[in-house]
């Protein structure tokens, strides 16, 4: 039976079998096919598009083992200054409701090569690296988690965790809500040592502080996953001051070019590429439209892109780009389409 509601027509129709209070305002949601089959699987650090009832998309991180072969689990913080997702996936979601959600995708990915791994996680950022921890157990890998909570009450996933932290793999700082008297991140930082890296996700000032603190670590080494544009750094700024960091050309357009048919469409300070596409008869698939999910990842072929997503390397910044968020320093943009 078709379902109510405004879904897209490739959406995985999964099943909710259980929800776990995990801490204050955490649940856990546990999705699987309600018929028992497999599900496709994901790597560590991967999310899934939830889709809601009225056409809106959220992403969520999934956070057990990527070996579980038929079920995922997500961790929702109920957000009540969020944009309604978390509160509506508390208070609808219930076990046996059938939910809509797209095949996992992964902007967060492991370097297994690694020598060592630090995974820092603040809050609710928890949620890959609980994935990611799992995964490193299996292979064997040198591996440390720090989760960052304010108490025992908020700190969620303990019962997954408890395992890890016995063995000496994770350990929860806990601050009251004062950061100065939780883990001494500076000092973690310090030295990094060969071969290590760093991955970290958690809620604005938490991504701050490691971001400062982690400055001088060697190119490549560290890793980050935000949760929503919000915590950006950019994402603060005034629309103004916005368009001055994009762009540097306030007031100035550019123009895209399509490559196959050599096309070219003008993009307005006030519109995204995507925007100006779709106005042309050209559709590029979008999700978050802030450049967190990787939905409309486009091949460029020529220009100079002003990469405005929180998910792309250097390397692959050198040949992809978000045109549902980035924006051209060139007056020409060419991309693969
Ligand atoms: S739509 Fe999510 S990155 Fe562009």
């Amino acid at each position: 039976m078709a379902p109510e509601g405004n879904y897209p027509d490739d959406a995985t129709r999964l099943q909710v079998r259980q929800v776990t209070h995990q801490a204050e305002n955490i649940n856990s949601y546990e999705l699987i096919d309600a018929d028992g089959g497999d599900l496709p699987s994901f790597e560590a650090g991967a999310h899934i598009d939830f889709y809601f009832r009225d056409g809106s998309v959220r992403q969520y991180s999934l956070c057990n083992d990527p070996a579980d072969k038929d079920r995922y689990l997500i961790g929702v913080l109920r957000d009540i200054n969020g944009r309604g997702g978390s509160e509506a996936l508390h208070e609808r979601v219930h076990p046996q409701r059938e939910v809509f959600i797209g095949t996992p995708r992964n902007n967060f990915p492991l370097h297994e090569e690694a020598k060592r791994h630090i995974l820092l996680a603040g809050g609710i950022g928890v949620t890959p690296m609980l994935a990611m921890a799992a995964r490193l157990q299996s292979i064997g890998a040198d591996f440390t988690l720090h989760y960052c909570s304010k108490s025992p009450r908020h700190a969620a996933f303990r019962r997954e965790l408890a395992p890890m932290i016995a063995g000496g793999r994770a350990q929860l700082h806990y601050d009251g809500g004062d950061p100065t008297r939780g883990l001494d991140i500076e000092a973690l930082l310090k030295d990094p040592e060969p071969g290590t890296h760093l991955y970290y996700c958690g809620p604005p000032g938490f991504m701050g502080a490691v971001s400062k603190f982690s400055d001088h670590w060697p190119d490549g080494t560290v890793h980050f996953e935000f949760f929503s544009a919000a915590a950006s750094p950019k994402a603060k700024l005034t629309e103004q001051e916005f368009d001055s960091v994009s762009d540097g050309t306030v007031g100035i357009g550019f123009q895209v070019q399509i490559a196959s048919t050599g096309a070219l469409y003008s993009v307005p300070n006030d519109k995204s590429i995507v925007q100006v596409l779709l106005e042309n008869g050209i559709n590029i698939e979008v999700s978050c439209e802030s450049g967190l999910c990787g939905t409309c990842l486009t091949r460029y072929t020529d220009g100079d892109v002003d990469h405005q997503d929180l998910i792309l390397d250097d390397a692959k910044r050198k040949e992809f780009f978000t045109p549902c968020c980035s924006r051209s320093k060139s007056r020409v943009l060419v991309v693969d389409l």
